[in-house]
């Protein structure tokens, strides 16, 4: 049962990443550019540092799967491509393992092929601390990640309907597992409110996980009969929403959601984010393409990503936090309805050191 729907899940986000418009609220996040704001590429380092943990680059391969012959393959070359391109990786939903530890295989690949790699773990807000100690222990995870996601369980025929716990349960977790949690959305996004409510129950990092790419209410009503749900693709609020609602919350966030390109990394950065995942994109690649493929694509992105922090000045990715941004459309509607005022977006570089030589006047 469970094996069908992690076959069926990447079937689906597949099938959804083809028909994707492209289009989503990122497009709404210009940089003002400076045309004298450049600096030489060899300056530029992609390092990060958030809660206790460094990345040499901060993209990582956000959750997707585990616990079928399938998806162990899938596994297999995710954690090829982490190891050849050094991006962070964290496993799919770890649920199959603790009900059929026969697949425990499909998980621990992620380990075996990227021996010296950041690995994640996953569990659900309903598992034990035991089960969350088991789960780090099968990865020799490096993080554990926990996913909330209400609006999937809603929608899968089989889904839990009892979330009241969950609160509770993560602050046990965190609490008990040894290494730092984060907690994750799939997809809909961590209002302000929730990553504040994660801050005080000792969860170190809040993935955003907001709207724009895959859409988990749409993939779980495809595998309902009557695909009855329709209305509630969309729910949620997008990753660049999520980023500016939680832009000055006390804990370090990452952002994940519909990140299509070394730009919405860049702008994911620039709003905040300590560092930016990306699953079903990569995942369409793997499959379409294969691992070479895979590789290739991680590093271009990386590679543009270092090129795109040249010309705007940034010396590393938390440079860009200095950069000015242009909010506009729905987004610029959402920070005025959330209290946000996008205007200091608009007007950083002046309040900091100007990232930037100047001689008196800065214009
Ligand atoms: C996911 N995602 C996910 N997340 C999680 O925490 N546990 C999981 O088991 C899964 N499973 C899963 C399967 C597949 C096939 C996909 C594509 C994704 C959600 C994922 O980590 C991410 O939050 C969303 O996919 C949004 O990011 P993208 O796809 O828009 O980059």
């Amino acid at each position: 049962m469970i094996a069908q729907r992690k076959d069926d899940h990447v079937r689906l986000a597949v099938e959804q990443q083809q028909r994707h418009s492209g289009r989503n609220q990122f497009d709404e996040v210009s940089f003002v550019h400076h045309a004298l704001a450049g600096i030489d590429r060899e300056d530029v380092s992609l390092a990060t540092a958030f809660a206790g943990i460094t990345w040499r680059v901060p993209l990582y391969i956000n959750a997707m799967t585990g616990g079928s012959e399938k998806t162990g393959i899938i596994n297999r070359d995710l954690a090829v491509a982490a190891r050849e391109t050094g991006v962070a990786l964290a496993s799919g939903s770890m649920s199959a393992y603790f009900k059929d530890p026969d697949c425990a295989d499909t998980f621990s690949v992620l380990r075996r092929e990227n021996p010296d790699g950041f690995v994640i773990a996953n569990v659900n807000a309903n598992a034990s601390v035991d089960m969350a100690l088991r789960a780090v222990d099968l990865l020799r995870a490096d993080a554990l990640q926990i996913h909330l996601n209400t609006v999937q369980e809603t929608v899968m025929p089989e889904g839990d309907r009892s979330f009241a716990s969950w609160v509770a349960q993560i602050e046990r977790i965190a609490a008990g597992v040894g290494v730092p949690v984060i907690v994750k959305e799939v997809g809909f996004g961590l209002s302000r409110e929730t990553v504040l409510l994660l801050d005080g129950l000792g969860v170190r990092v809040a993935d955003l996980g907001g709207r724009g790419g895959t859409d988990f209410a749409r993939i779980e009503n495809g595998r309902r009969d009557l695909a009855d749900y329709a209305y509630l693709t969309g729910w949620g609020q997008s990753t660049a929403a999520c980023l500016l609602d939680a832009w000055d919350a006390p804990m370090p966030v990452l952002a994940s959601g519909g990140v299509r390109n070394p730009l919405d990394v860049a702008r994911a950065l620039a709003l905040g984010a300590s560092g930016v995942g990306a699953s079903g994109t990569f995942l369409r690649t793997l499959l379409d393409d294969g691992v070479t493929a895979l590789v290739e694509r991680i590093s271009t992105w990386l590679d543009q990503l270092a090129a795109l922090l040249t010309l705007l000045g940034a010396r590393t990715p938390a440079d860009l936090a200095r950069c000015d941004l242009l909010i506009h459309g729905g987004l610029r509607a959402f920070c005025a309805d959330r209290g946000i005022d996008p205007g200091p977006f608009a007007r950083r570089s002046t309040s900091f050191d100007a990232p930037y030589e100047t001689t008196g006047s800065t214009r």
